[in-house]
């Protein structure tokens, strides 16, 4: 988002709003390149803004950022029966960061963090279908269980919303399914699967909103990036 430069320079500590019109008639800020003038705009996302040719960087008061969690790790910061847990990767990071929503002991894949409580609320509640994509191995009858997961489904007597139900390979009665569910009920792609006699060898959630898993290693976490962060707020 476009901001004016007074305002960007405060908000990144430089120095204060009036302080950031004086380094702006002193030629000290450039965007891009350009020496830049009081009253000119720029977005940190998009732009080059440099102090006496030095990149700033955004403060962000919260930290945000990805897992690829491995299968064997419980989605908690602290598990009481002593088995490992996703606090265990992420320690360096070196924030207090807790996981937004779980995957299962045996799912694998993306899992959010941060520390940013009211963003944490707002994805968690029941109102907010934010879309996840999950990849699945299973074999059984393809034939019936892409039926039953494409028609119309319940769980604990709740209809769902349909499913994005899509064939990514298939060999003999194995295949690799995308799912795109809409809801976050407990173990509900695995259950899904088991109304379809569909025996699942590996879940992987891919993708949640517009956060992709990408190329993360397996056991890896990385920080969002301002765009990532930028659509996580806005959604
Ligand atoms: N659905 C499941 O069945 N398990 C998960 O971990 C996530 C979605």
């Amino acid at each position: 988002m476009e901001e004016r430069l007074q305002k960007i320079l405060s908000a990144c500590g430089v120095t204060s709003r009036r302080g950031a019109e004086q380094f702006l008639v002193q030629g000290r800020v450039t965007v891009n390149g350009r020496s830049a003038q009081v009253g000119d705009k720029a977005d940190l996302d998009l732009d080059d803004v440099r102090v006496d040719g030095k990149p700033l960087k955004k403060v962000r008061e919260h930290t945000y950022l990805m897992l690829n969690k491995p299968r064997g790790y419980v989605t908690t910061l602290s598990d009481e029966q002593g088995r490992p847990d996703v606090s265990q990767l992420i320690r360096t990071c070196g924030r207090r960061v807790w996981p937004v929503g779980r995957l299962d002991l045996d799912t694998d894949g993306l899992l959010l963090f941060t520390d940013d409580g009211v963003l944490t609320q707002h994805l968690l509640h029941p109102s907010h279908e934010v879309e996840k994509e999950y990849h699945v191995w299973v074999t059984g009858n393809l034939t019936y269980g892409l039926r039953v997961l494409r028609g119309p489904l319940q769980l604990d007597g709740v209809p769902l919303r349909p499913a994005r139900v899509e064939v990514l390979e298939q060999l003999g009665d194995s295949a690799v399914l995308s799912i795109t569910i809409h809801e976050g009920k407990k173990r509900q792609v695995r259950r899904m699967c088991g109304a379809g006699q569909l025996k699942v060898k590996r879940l992987q959630r891919v993708r949640e909103g517009g956060l992709l898993l990408g190329d993360l290693p397996l056991g890896q976490w990385r920080p969002l990036t301002e765009t990532e962060i930028r659509h996580l707020l806005d959604a």
